[in-house]
Parts: C-alpha cells; sequence; structure tokens
C-alpha cells in the first residue's frame, strides 16, 4: 500500500460513481492514501467532494468534475432502461480523457446457476435472472468502450453498518433452509483492498480485464445467521423450510434463493497474490460486530 501511496498521492483523482456502501468504503481509503477523491450521489449532500449525478432525471454534474481524473470507479448499477448509467451519459467524456483506470463493479450474478458448482472467470457467464443478463451487456459495453477497463465480479457484499447483524436487529431476520444451498460472499473492506492491492501492483502483475472478488468459504445462509446469533449471545430462530418460506420472499428475494453457486477467486488469491482481510465469513462478522 506503501509504494502505492506515495506513486499515486500528489497526482492522482479518483472519480467515484455511485458512492453508496462499496463506494463509500473506497472513498474512504483511497482518501488516506492521500488521493485527491470526488464522488456521487442522487441527491445533494454536504460532502463538499460530492457531486450530484442521476441518470434517470438528467441530473448530471458541470464537466469540470473532470479535470484532472486519472481514475474512475463505477459502482452504479445498471439504469431501469437497461444502459450503464455511466457510459450511457459520460462516454464519450470519458474516451476524451487520458485515463490510467476505470474500474466497474459488477456481479457474480452474471455466471447463473451452476448447482452449486464452483465458478471462475473462464466459464461463461449463463445469466438466468433478466437483471444478471441486463448486467452482463453493462460489462460487455465496458468492455467494448476501449477504455482501460477492469471488471470486478461480486458476490453478495456484507460490512460493517450492512450485515446479518442489521437484519437481527431491525427484526427482518428469516431463516430458511434449502438443501445444499450455499452462497458466496465478500467484505466490503476486501473489495476496497483488493484493487487498490491491483493497481499498487500493476506494473508486476499481468492485467485481467475480469476478476472475481469473493472470500475463500461459500457457505449456507443459516451457518452465517446461527453464527450472528451466537455472537450476540442469543437463540436463533427455528429454521423454516425453503417451500414454506418462498411465497413470503420479495421475488427479488426469490430470485437469490433459486441460483446456487461457489465464486473461485483462485486468479485474484492465488494467481495474482492478494491476501484476504477476511478469508471467511466468522473472521468478517466479528469484525461487523466489533464495529456495531
Ligand atoms: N449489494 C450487494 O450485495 C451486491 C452484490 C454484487 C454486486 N453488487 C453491485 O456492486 C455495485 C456496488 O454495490 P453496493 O451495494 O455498494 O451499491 P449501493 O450501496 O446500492 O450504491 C449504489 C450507488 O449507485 C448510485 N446510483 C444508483 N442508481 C443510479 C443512477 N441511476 N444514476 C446515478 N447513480 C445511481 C446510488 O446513489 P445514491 O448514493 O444516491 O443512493 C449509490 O451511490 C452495484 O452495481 C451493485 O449492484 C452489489
Amino acid at each position: 500500500m506503501n509504494n502505492f501511496a506515495s506513486s499515486l498521492k500528489n497526482k492522482s483523482k479518483f472519480l467515484i460513481f455511485g458512492c453508496g456502501f462499496s463506494g463509500s468504503f473506497f472513498a474512504k481509503t483511497i482518501r488516506k492514501l492521500g488521493c485527491t477523491v470526488l464522488t456521487s450521489s442522487r441527491s445533494e449532500n454536504k460532502d463538499p467532494n460530492n457531486f450530484v449525478f442521476n441518470s434517470e432525471n438528467g441530473k448530471v454534474p458541470d464537466e469540470k468534475i473532470f479535470d484532472g481524473v486519472t481514475h474512475i470507479l463505477s459502482c452504479i448499477p445498471p439504469g431501469k432502461n437497461g444502459n450503464d448509467p455511466v457510459l450511457e451519459i459520460f462516454k464519450n467524456k470519458l474516451k476524451s480523457l487520458s485515463l490510467e483506470w476505470v474500474g466497474y463493479l459488477s456481479t457474480t450474478g452474471v455466471y447463473g446457476n451452476t448447482k452449486g458448482n464452483w465458478v471462475s472467470e473462464i466459464d461463461k457467464p449463463n445469466p438466468g435472472q433478466k437483471r444478471s443478463h441486463v448486467r452482463l451487456n453493462c460489462e460487455k459495453e465496458w468492455l467494448k468502450s476501449g477504455l482501460p477497463v477492469q471488471i470486478f465480479r461480486l458476490p453478495g457484499i456484507y460490512g460493517p453498518g450492512r450485515s446479518t447483524f442489521e437484519a437481527i436487529k431491525n427484526q427482518k431476520i428469516c431463516v430458511i433452509s434449502k438443501k445444499d444451498q450455499v452462497f458466496s460472499r465478500i467484505h466490503v473492506a476486501d473489495i476496497t483492498n483488493a484493487i487498490i492491492y491491483l493497481l499498487n501492483n500493476r506494473n508486476s502483475l499481468k492485467f485481467h480485464q475480469i476478476i472475481n472478488i469473493a472470500d475463500d468459504e461459500p457457505c449456507s445462509q443459516i451457518e452465517v445467521i446461527q453464527y450472528c446469533y451466537s455472537l450476540l449471545g442469543l437463540k436463533m430462530p427455528n429454521a423454516i423450510s425453503f417451500e414454506d418460506a418462498k411465497n413470503r420472499l420479495s421475488p427479488i428475494a426469490q430470485s437469490f434463493w433459486m441460483e446456487n453457486r461457489r465464486v473461485s477467486n483462485k486468479l485474484l488469491c492465488e494467481k495474482l497474490g492478494y491476501k484476504l482481510i477476511y478469508k471467511n465469513y466468522k473472521l468478517g462478522l466479528e469484525n461487523c460486530f466489533l464495529d456495531s
């Protein structure tokens, strides 16, 4: 991290489109390294380094935000019309800049249902849900853009302030059992740190345009919930079967349960040598617990 800080600190300017959960964690971290960072949100806020961008109502920032930009990270999902909000509005502008790097946060949903099997970047995407088809199209648009793009495919993102603890606290927890069902996940700090690691070592590592960022241990949702209850010193409610629960779930929640895959991180962690901070949900949840 130190090399990165010293080599980029005075000249790097990041624009982060979509300063939500992952974008704000990234912004906070990269600022600590000395980089200039501007972020977007859909409505005004008090942060002087924030600008308003909303592709749905045409709210776009003044072009001067692009002055001196070297790096872009887009954390915005596809728009209602299926297009990528950033490319739809700014593609030509981005192409006119001398960008060193563009990152795009995508999802492992593009792999579809692998019936619990491992899936890696060399597997052909096989989206099952409409939103995953749309996402794959956005990925293709980024790859076609001619920009120096790196796509990060992410499974369920959690971290302090957004984890099973919040679901328990807000009484939104539903303990569902479904035989052999697993989910992959990633702690928000590992998304940020993996990207920084890749940027920091970009001269020595082979450049890959698509990289999964996932932890080492996909597992059932029940294991995760059980672990949270044990950290809280509480008893987990009885589980109900997916068949009994499914009609109570929103269509989007149901669709998550229809796909079962284990996302491999071998490219990132073995080939490229990134060391996860939170290699499994237990370590990640302990961090969320201590932070809460
Ligand atoms: N959450 C997950 O578990 C998960 C898993 C895999 C992949 N992903 C994907 O990874 C990316 C980052 O995830 P996240 O959970 O960190 O995202 P998030 O917290 O939901 O933040 C999304 C950001 O995009 C902005 N945004 C949304 N629609 C927009 C539009 N039409 N025009 C302009 N800005 C818009 C939001 O603005 P406001 O700040 O104003 O709300 C927010 O800053 C997203 O693409 C997400 O779909 C998420």
